[in-house]
């Protein structure tokens, strides 16, 4: 007997199943999703259900179908946002032409289509349609809007279809997307590049020092350019474990993320992530945290002057790991984020924290950096300084992987 993995073990799916012949293969999908170990609700369509029947479904699921916007009985157990936010991971499955349009123009007048709309988890779609529908020029707009908003896909195939044509339009085996669906909720790289193999880690955001129950010191980072890194690492192959503070940005796709508050559940976590080929840390780490935190919220007393917060020093996560005498990362690379005199802060803090490279940015008042989407970095070494053009962060951050790719030692960690 075959070793059974449960590699999606405490992991949930809502499956939409569209109105096309390809919805068969999806009770194959429920079956793989279940032998993994993934709990899932599904929600068949009113065209899904000429394909296969709710009673199918549920028989084989042992769950509950969802089937209605506006039942009582369902809205009552699980309404329509419940359902979406319940899940890890939507996936559409087979992925109408209809279903895509809807979702790309945001349309929402049935269950499946609220729910899409009403969920902030990602979104893996499996097209399934007859070649013209797919490669017609309102599919091909939907797709590329889809591609944009994030939404993930896996296939079509080519094949023969069922209506005799041949061409692009199957849907994929379902081995095939719970695959995809295992690397998307296990945080593994979707595709092969230049740093498969290899494990990068990246820290980003800010961190929350909580001054009582209600209130923290905290700074400007959105997170916007660690994100997009680790975005990066992930499409260029590598294992990625993002480390991130408090922020209101989606996880990037294919990437193990660890949400954490303050600096040192920050510097725990990067310790655990350990070993890495590359560390890079981005996180924009407050200095300091508030010596006793407050177990109450403090409460203004009539007269009495302000409480004074007495501050300590965090720990230093960039200098701390770039000083390990064993398992340093192969390179590690600090952000400066200055506001005036921006190389000479770097090339200080090149010698202070003892990484590799310092990525220097001006993120003074009026430059933008801090929360918007463009960059200006230097990237200060040993070797001297180099300066990069005013890029956007997405750009920054495939410049600065495929960059660091090069340089990095070909034996990895993983
Ligand atoms: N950093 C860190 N842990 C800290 C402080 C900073 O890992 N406690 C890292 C940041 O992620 C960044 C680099 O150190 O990669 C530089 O951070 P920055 O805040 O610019 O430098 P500081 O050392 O805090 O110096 P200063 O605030 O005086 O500019």
């Amino acid at each position: 007997m075959g070793l059974l993995l449960m590699t999606l073990s405490g992991k949930r799916v809502l499956l939409i199943i569209g109105g096309g012949i390809a919805a068969y293969k999806s009770l194959e999908l429920i079956r793989e999703i279940k032998k993994r170990g993934g709990s899932f609700r599904v929600i068949l369509t009113k065209a899904g259900a000429e394909f296969v029947t709710p009673l199918s479904v549920s028989s084989l699921s042992g769950e509950k179908v969802y089937t209605d916007l506006f039942s009582l009985t369902d809205e009552a157990e699980m309404g329509h946002i419940e359902l979406s936010r319940w899940a890890n991971l939507v996936v559409v499955a087979p992925a109408t032409a209809d279903l895509l349009a809807k979702l790309a123009q945001g349309l929402s007048n049935d269950l499946a289509s609220t729910a899409l709309l009403a969920t902030d988890k990602r979104v893996l779609v499996a097209p399934a349609m007859n070649v013209r529908m797919w490669t017609h020029a309102a599919t091909t707009r939907n797709v590329a809007q889809l591609q944009k908003d994030g939404v993930l896909f896996v296939g079509p195939d080519d094949g023969e279809m069922a209506c005799g044509e041949y061409g692009p339009g199957r849907m994929a085996e379902p081995l095939a997307i719970a695959d995809v669906i295992e690397k998307i909720l296990g945080g593994k790289s979707l595709r092969k590049g230049p740093l498969s193999g290899k494990h990068v880690l990246v820290t980003s955001g800010p961190t929350h020092e909580p001054i009582d129950p209600v209130r923290y010191i905290a700074n400007r980072s959105s997170g916007k350019q660690g994100h997009a890194i680790a975005a990066a690492a992930a499409e260029a192959g590598a294992e990625v474990t993002l480390i991130s503070g408090p922020v209101s940005i989606p996880d990037p796709v294919g990437v193990k993320v660890i949400h954490v508050e303050t600096a040192a559940a920050m510097l725990a976590s990067v310790q655990k992530a350990l070993p890495a080929d590359l560390a890079i840390f981005c996180a924009a780490v407050a200095d300091w945290r508030v010596k006793s935190v407050a177990g109450e919220k403090i409460k203004k007393t009539k007269g009495a002057p302000p409480p004074a917060l007495a501050l300590e020093a965090n720990p230093d996560i960039l200098a701390t790991i770039a000083g390990m005498k064993k398992g340093r990362p192969s390179l590690v690379l600090g952000f400066a984020a200055e506001t005036y005199d921006v190389l000479t802060h770097a090339k200080s803090k090149l010698a202070t924290k003892g990484c590799d490279v310092i990525v220097a940015n001006d993120v003074g008042a009026g430059t933008g950096v801090m929360g918007g989407d463009k960059n200006t970095v230097h990237l200060v070494s040993k070797q001297g300084v180099e300066t990069w053009p005013t890029l956007s962060k997405t750009e920054v951050a495939g410049r600065l992987i495929a960059h660091f790719s090069k340089i990095l030692p070909k034996k990895g960690t993983k």
